[in-house]
């Protein structure tokens, strides 16, 4: 299955770097559910290295869910649930040992980002993690010339651009509700008031893999 989103050159090492993270706790029969599965290519890389899992994905777009369906057949479950209303979302099959997410948190507002944090945190198996992928907002105007600096290297490196601002103004008015990163400080305060202790992964400019899971005093 080809990437469906091309613009992220640099998503395939980060995809990949979640794969590995969710393979190492997966145990054979285990679930890894996706929030914001689009056509379901996390699935696709998750089963070219493990045949013994379990996958289910949500998504808001039925034409994607009908498109996962069509490649996947039964041994997935794709289902249609608006992470905008998590309180309504209830998902068969858990807990769940990975709960993971891919590009999809920008299109969450923040309150409804930590609420999908503390509903995952709710869902995970004992020894589960909740791996998250997705750019940060960008704070820093002072700083903003050096991630410039990253897109001009990932363009050159990768032949393929990433979306990137020419000014901090320009960065923040391409701000929209489809483009609303959260910032690392605000995920960093959702993780520790929801009691979870939490790492980046990888993190290349704007774009982070993080990783939280419930600490041992966690109720
Ligand atoms: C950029 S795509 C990423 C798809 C997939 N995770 C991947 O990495 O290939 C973002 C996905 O999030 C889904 N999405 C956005 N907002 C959503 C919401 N409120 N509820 C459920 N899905 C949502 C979109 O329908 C889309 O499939």
């Amino acid at each position: 299955m080809e990437d469906p989103i091309g613009g992220y050159p640099t998503r395939a090492e980060q995809l990949d770097i979640l794969v590995s993270a969710a393979d190492a706790v997966l145990q054979p029969g285990d679930t890894l559910l996706d929030l914001g599965c689009g056509t379901g290519y996390l699935a696709h890389l998750l089963f070219e290295r493990r045949g013994d899992v379990r996958f289910v994905g949500l998504d808001r777009k039925g034409e994607s869910l009908q498109a996962a369906r069509d490649r996947f057949g039964e041994r997935v479950r794709f289902e249609e649930a608006d992470l905008s209303d998590i309180g309504a979302v209830e998902v068969a099959g858990g807990p769940f040992t990975v709960i993971a997410t891919a590009l999809t948190f920008h299109d969450l507002d923040d309150a409804a980002k930590r609420s999908v944090i503390a509903w995952a945190a709710e869902r995970l198996a004992p020894g589960g993690v909740f791996l998250l992928y997705d750019r940060l907002r960008l704070t820093a105007p002072a700083t903003f010339p050096l991630q410039q600096a990253i897109w001009g290297r990932i363009e050159r490196i990768h032949g393929r651009p990433m979306r990137a601002a020419g000014s901090f103004a320009e960065y923040e008015a391409d701000l929209s509700e489809s483009n609303r990163p959260a910032r690392l400080d605000d995920y960093i305060r959702w993780f520790t008031e929801l009691g979870l202790e939490h790492q980046i992964l990888h993190l290349h400019g704007n774009v982070a893999l993080i990783a939280a899971a419930k600490g041992e005093t966690t109720p």
